[in-house]
């Protein structure tokens, strides 16, 4: 089988590529101003960037690579904020072309690929010292899997090699419950864990964890998730109505509002070092 029907096939097994297209036409050059510009706001990010700051001086990767890095934003603030970046090799993986067309920084280096199916080695010399970083990535594997993904990032790393990763999920299992059925009832396959659950998965895997911290939560609207996922305010009223069946409301993760609704994503960061 040549090269590109292999590639094919991988993406076909990988959940995340069907959610990745589906919202292809919020990638790109429009990606920024998406969700009221969480993916762009320096603020927003500063939280991550100085945990990857931190563990950078210690470590002193040779590769830092940003796994689903987008457009490369939070390469582009690790590198503006650390000043010097050296020799340190910038790689943005992401399964999106869309995304990687719109990286603007030339410090970064694009290749496209998939988290849960990339190899070290054809991304750098694997004999380097390597961390990886993700944000907002995790939940595009769907149910069942973050896990094979997290295993598979595991898989491609040496033992003191940081993983530093912001993931959205819920401390109480109603919540996660209740923001998963607001994204079924989207049309998506994504799925949000426990706090709990996402734990596990990373201490099961082979990470010891450094570090659990709260990061910036991030505002949907109904109307701006209807742009993404293309639903229309009247299915954005219809989902209203299904939540009012569900004991929701008291972490403020869904609230109806006058145009449909607003939803609410509880973001964590956890600096993990595989053992
Ligand atoms: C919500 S965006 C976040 C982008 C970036 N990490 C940030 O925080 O600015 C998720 C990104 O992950 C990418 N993505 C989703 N699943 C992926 C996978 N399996 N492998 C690589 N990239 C993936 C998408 O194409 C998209 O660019």
């Amino acid at each position: 089988m040549d090269a590109e029907k292999t590639e094919k096939k991988a993406f076909a097994r990988d959940a995340s590529a069907v959610e990745v297209s589906r919202e292809s036409q919020s990638h790109g050059a429009g990606w920024a101003s998406l969700h009221g510009g969480y993916f762009s706001s320096a603020e927003v990010a500063a939280p991550f960037v100085d945990k990857i700051l931190d563990a950078a001086c210690g470590a002193e990767p040779d590769v830092v690579v940003d796994l689903g890095g987008g457009t490369g934003f939070v390469l582009s603030r690790f590198a503006d904020t650390i000043g010097d970046v050296g020799g340190i090799d910038l790689v943005d993986l992401d399964l999106a072309e869309e995304q990687l067309e719109a990286v603007a920084d030339p410090r970064i280096r694009r290749a496209r690929g998939s988290l849960a199916g990339f190899s070290r080695a054809d991304i750098a010399d694997p004999e380097q010292l390597f961390m990886f970083i993700t944000r907002s990535t995790l939940h595009y594997l769907g149910m069942g899997g973050a896990r094979n993904a997290i295993s598979h990032v595991v898989s491609q790393m040496r033992s003191g090699e940081f993983f530093i990763q912001q993931t959205a999920c819920f401390d109480e299992p109603e919540d996660a419950l209740a923001m998963n059925m607001v994204y079924q009832m989207m049309g998506t396959g994504k799925w949000y864990p426990t706090t709990r659950a996402l734990v596990g998965m990373l201490l099961e895997s082979g990470f010891s964890l450094e570090s659990v911290d709260d990061a910036p939560v991030l505002e949907l609207t109904s109307a701006s998730l209807g742009k993404r996922y293309g639903f229309s305010e009247a299915h954005a009223r219809a989902i209203v109505e299904s939540m009012r069946e569900f004991d929701v409301g008291v972490n403020g993760i869904f609230e109806e509002t006058e145009e449909g609704f607003v939803a609410r994503l509880f973001y964590k960061i956890f600096v993990c070092r595989k053992i």
